[in-house]
């Protein structure tokens, strides 16, 4: 199950990945926004993200404008790692190297066909594991309060 939410400048391209969704025969939820009416994307984000973190959905994609805001309100629930992209070569190293499991994108910024060729990329891609686990647990460190600073 893969969770998508968006704010209302995210809408158009939210609804597009629904049908690249579907032609996958991959299954989503929708966490809104679901109209065009002007709303806040951290409402949104936190929905997904929430569903991400505790495993309802196994990995979740947002769109606001930028892709930016709604990323930064995304990172902010724990054991969330989103990544705002907007290039073919970032899907794929984040899941590679970093093991996102969120997806943003700014419809403003990529085309449907790009932001659509970048949600596939990010749904296929393999985590590899080995030298960025150790990478992917300092980020987890941080965030449970782990002080690196002096590594
Ligand atoms: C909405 O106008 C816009 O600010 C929002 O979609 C997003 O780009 C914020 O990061």
């Amino acid at each position: 199950m893969i969770a998508l939410a968006s704010d209302h400048a995210g809408l158009p391209l939210k609804k597009e990945i629904m049908t690249l969704l579907g032609s996958m025969g991959l299954e989503y939820k929708d966490y809104g926004t679901y109209t065009s009416a002007s709303c806040d994307y951290a409402v949104y984000a936190q929905r997904a993200a929430k569903a991400v973190a505790s495993g309802e959905c196994e990995r979740g994609i947002l769109c606001c404008g930028t892709g930016i805001g709604i990323s930064m309100a995304a990172n902010k629930v724990k054991g969330i790692r989103c990544a705002c992209v907007s290039d073919c070569y970032s899907a794929k190293l984040t899941r590679m190297h970093n093991d996102a499991n969120m997806l943003a994108m700014g419809s403003r910024v990529v085309g449907v066909d790009l932001g659509k060729m970048i949600a596939e990329i990010f749904l296929t891609t393999a985590y590899e594991g080995g030298r960025h686990q150790h990478r992917v647990d300092q980020i987890m460190a941080i965030e449970a309060g782990e002080d690196l600073t002096n590594l």
